[in-house]
């Protein structure tokens, strides 16, 4: 691929119907709009209603939907398969507020924390797989937290950690029906998610805005990489990979 090539030219989705759930923000929308440039049909579900549609692509549909209430996730699977059936879901939407130090970590903070980052992952998999075709590809977005934990992240770190078991596992169940599952554990990307963040992981002792260029190809964390890379996960380009975690972190972990 040489460096004035686009991407839609190297990877062709047209025909190819997706959701995206978080679709409206930071990683979300890059990923949408990666998968409309190579001409996938995209259907973002987000719960932000202050997101207006004119600020989104035009060629992307959009429905408000909270992915932890189980009518409005289903309404959202049915509208992005239309009578064509899904190809693609991408589990983007998460929360990360900042844990605390352990004793303020209360079991309601805890509960929310995996209702959204795990068990609506889980959910939105199982209704999506049940319309979805043949050569079909799901990717989950797990965190680089949950293959090292840190001081005040415990939570989401449980949280993201639980998304490498879900993972392998839709992917031996789904296998056989020709869907891959996969998982992407992105380092610190500059997301609104992450700036609004930057305060209180400051007083819990990370500086976030110093750890987003952290790594060893002094990178500075950008959506679109994890766009690319999630781009490369639903292509025919990983027909054979399935079950994995992808670390996108400029090396951060190496
Ligand atoms: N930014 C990072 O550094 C980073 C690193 C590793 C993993 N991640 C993961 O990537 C994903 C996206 O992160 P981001 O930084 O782009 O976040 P963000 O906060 O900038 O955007 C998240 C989007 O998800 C939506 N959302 C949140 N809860 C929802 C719900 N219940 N139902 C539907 N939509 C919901 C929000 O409205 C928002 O549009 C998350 O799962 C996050 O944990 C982010």
């Amino acid at each position: 691929m040489g460096e004035n090539t686009e991407i839609s030219e190297f990877i062709n989705l047209s025909g190819k119907r997706a959701l995206v759930t978080g679709g409206l923000k930071g990683i979300g929308k890059s990923i949408t709009s990666r998968l409309s440039e190579c001409g996938a049909k995209v259907l973002v579900a987000d719960s932000d209603p202050t997101v207006k549609q004119e600020e989104t692509d035009e060629k992307v549909d959009f429905i408000q939907c909270d992915i932890t209430d189980s009518s409005q996730l289903i309404e959202a699977v049915s509208k992005a398969a239309g009578n064509d059936g899904l190809d693609f879901l991408v589990n983007n939407a998460g929360i990360f507020p900042t844990t605390g130090p352990l004793e303020q970590a209360t079991d309601e903070f805890v509960t929310r924390m995996l209702e959204v980052n795990v068990r609506a992952q889980f959910s939105a998999s199982r209704e999506a797989s049940k319309q979805m075709n043949r050569n079909g590809a799901i990717v989950n977005i797990s965190s680089i937290a949950a293959l090292r934990g840190g001081a005040n992240i415990t939570a989401y770190s449980t949280s993201k950690a639980a998304i490498i078991g879900l993972t392998q596992s839709f992917a031996q169940e789904l296998g056989p029906k020709g869907i891959r599952v996969n998982a992407i554990a992105p380092g610190i990307i500059d997301t609104p998610g992450v700036q609004e963040q930057l305060e209180p992981l400051k007083a819990g002792g990370l500086d976030i805005s110093a750890a987003i260029a952290a790594n060893p190809l002094r990178m500075s964390g950008n959506p679109d990489y994890i766009a690319r890379a999630t781009l490369f996960l639903v292509s025919g380009l990983a027909e054979f990979i399935t079950g994995h975690l992808l670390v996108v972190d400029g090396g951060s972990t190496a």
